[in-house]
């Protein structure tokens, strides 16, 4: 059976392929611009070449503020690629494992948001997010949906890589102390898609829902930042700024965005028995992977 993973170039993309090596999986991974999940025509002859069992989608379009103005681009990656992925998947009996996001959420919740609360996005990207979820949805076939939140990790541009590199700029950081989400660990979330993906293989699971995965435990951005320098200081590095909580409204931002995304992981540990790792547990091995490859210039 052949695995095929889209986006293999970016944060997660990496991780995924480093855990499927650790599990012996072997991937086809691919990214732009040897396929371009927009174009149905070159999709549809890399399908009936490969002939994958499974369909990993980690590519999208993720400048959520950038979105606002490129909405063209924006809604083709992330509405009309998972469209077209769950056609081809569709047609050629394999199985999508779509990735979403907790920005399909309008964050007007004070409790963590379930799997099938509704959706209402408040931002092009996440408008476009719920787009491509529902053409999973109610495209042929049995796919999946993992939607996740606040992403981290060594690889691409993530807030942690943002904190180290500002932590070395500036003496002093202002950040937003009134949002509020679970940050989560890029490699911790491969780990769990390529767990599914086994269970897929050996024929344990059947199910076609939409699954939370992110890591365990709450924090505002500011609570993140002040987490990020507390490991930073603990690994005795230079260049500790002092972190500063400010407003959503005294960091504009050109995409709203949500005040309240924290995900409820219940179908994931009901299903699959998937326990989310504490994030800042992982937010630890994350900056040391980082301080290992790449010193302390961040
Ligand atoms: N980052 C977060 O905080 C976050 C939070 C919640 C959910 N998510 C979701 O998690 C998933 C992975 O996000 P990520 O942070 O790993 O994103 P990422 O680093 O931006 O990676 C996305 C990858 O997809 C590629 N791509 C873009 N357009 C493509 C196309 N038309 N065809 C094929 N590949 C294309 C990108 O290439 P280029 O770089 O060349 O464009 C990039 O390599 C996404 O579904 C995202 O919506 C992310």
């Amino acid at each position: 059976m052949k695995i095929l993973l889209t986006g293999s170039k970016g944060q997660l993309g990496r991780e995924i392929q480093i855990a499927g090596i650790n599990a012996g999986l072997d991937i086809i991974s691919m990214d732009l611009p040897e396929i371009d999940i927009t174009d149905d025509r070159k999709l549809d002859m890399i399908f009936s070449e490969l002939k994958p069992s499974i369909v990993i989608n980690a590519a999208a379009y993720t400048a959520v503020d950038l979105a606002e103005k490129q909405k063209n681009i924006c809604y083709a990656v992330n509405a009309n690629g998972p469209a077209n992925l769950t056609q081809l998947c569709g047609k050629n009996n394999a199985r999508l494992i779509h990735i979403s996001t907790d920005y399909v959420f309008d964050g007007k919740n004070n409790t963590p948001y379930r799997e099938n609360d509704p959706v209402s996005p408040v931002n092009v990207y996440g408008h476009s997010k719920a787009e491509g979820e529902k053409a999973v949805l109610e495209g042929p076939g049995q796919h999946i949906i993992i939607r996740t939140s606040w992403l981290y990790g060594r690889y691409g541009n993530n807030f942690v890589k943002t904190m180290l590199r500002l932590g070395q700029e500036k003496k002093s950081i202002g950040v937003v102390n009134d949002q509020y989400g679970c940050p989560t660990c890029a490699y911790d979330l491969a780990e769990v898609i390529i767990f599914i993906v086994k269970c897929f293989l050996e024929g344990k699971s059947n199910n076609s829902d939409i699954y939370h995965y992110c890591g365990k435990g709450v924090a505002t951005w500011y609570e993140f930042a002040v987490s990020i320098f507390q490991i930073v200081a603990d690994l005795g590095l230079s260049n500790v700024p002092s972190v500063m909580p400010i407003t959503t409204s005294q960091f504009p931002t050109a995409a709203k965005r949500p005040l309240y995304t924290v995900l409820d992981c219940f179908e994931i540990k009901k299903n699959f028995g998937v326990e989310p790792k504490p994030w800042k547990q992982s937010l630890k091995k994350t900056i040391q992977q980082i301080v290992d490859s790449q010193g302390r210039n961040f």
